[in-house]
């Protein structure tokens, strides 16, 4: 199974009608389809990504399944999270997902980054309620992405916050779901 399918069974288990939930990376909008399917005409999800490929693509599917208007597209960078969700909604978000790199079929060159991928996690983890998860996957096997992997790592030992970690396989460079809870 893939790491995506695994983070999809995770979040499956936790998400209801009615429910916030952040797409932190709407790459091609599959995540937030599967999002939007979850929470229902009465939730909510707020997806981000910095390239208007992603946002116009997303839209396309989104509109084709009538899941359209319950997302708010942000081009914006995944660390202005808190800026752009409501005072009201901050605390009460039931998952955040980030599927780290670039865009499939896109330009390789435009990936997530240490600096603001640690920013965006921070804050993720401030808007999450309670019982909330961050689903986070993270690439070991390109260019970039095994600094940005330790990073994360760090981060969350400093924190010392709970955590599932899940590769994908035993290959050292195979992606890993990383599953924060919380507390
Ligand atoms: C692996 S793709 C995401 C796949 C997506 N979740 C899906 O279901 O198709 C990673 C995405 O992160 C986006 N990205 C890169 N840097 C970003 C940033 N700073 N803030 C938000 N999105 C970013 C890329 O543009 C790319 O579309």
């Amino acid at each position: 199974m893939r790491v995506t399918e695994k983070a999809h069974l995770e979040l499956d288990k936790i998400l209801q009608h009615g429910d916030l939930a952040i797409d932190a990376t709407l790459g091609n909008g599959y995540d937030s389809q599967f999002l939007a399917q979850k929470v229902g005409t009465s939730g909510h999800v707020y997806a981000f990504d910095i390239q208007k490929e992603s946002i116009e693509q997303s839209i396309q599917l989104l509109e084709k399944n009538q899941l359209v208007n319950r997302v708010t597209f942000n081009q914006s960078c995944h660390s202005n999270i808190i800026k752009n969700i409501p005072i009201n909604h901050q605390g009460k978000v039931k998952s955040v997902t980030f599927n780290l790199g670039y865009l499939p079929g896109g330009d390789k060159k435009i990936i997530t980054k240490p600096e603001s991928t640690l920013s965006a996690i921070k804050q993720a983890h401030f808007c999450l309620s309670d019982d909330g998860i961050i689903s986070l996957i993270a690439y070991r096997g390109h260019e970039g992405g095994r600094s940005e992997y330790e990073e994360i790592e760090k981060l969350i030992k400093q924190e010392d916050w709970q955590v599932q970690k899940i590769p994908g396989s035993e290959a050292p460079d195979s992606p890993v779901l990383f599953i924060v809870g919380k507390a």
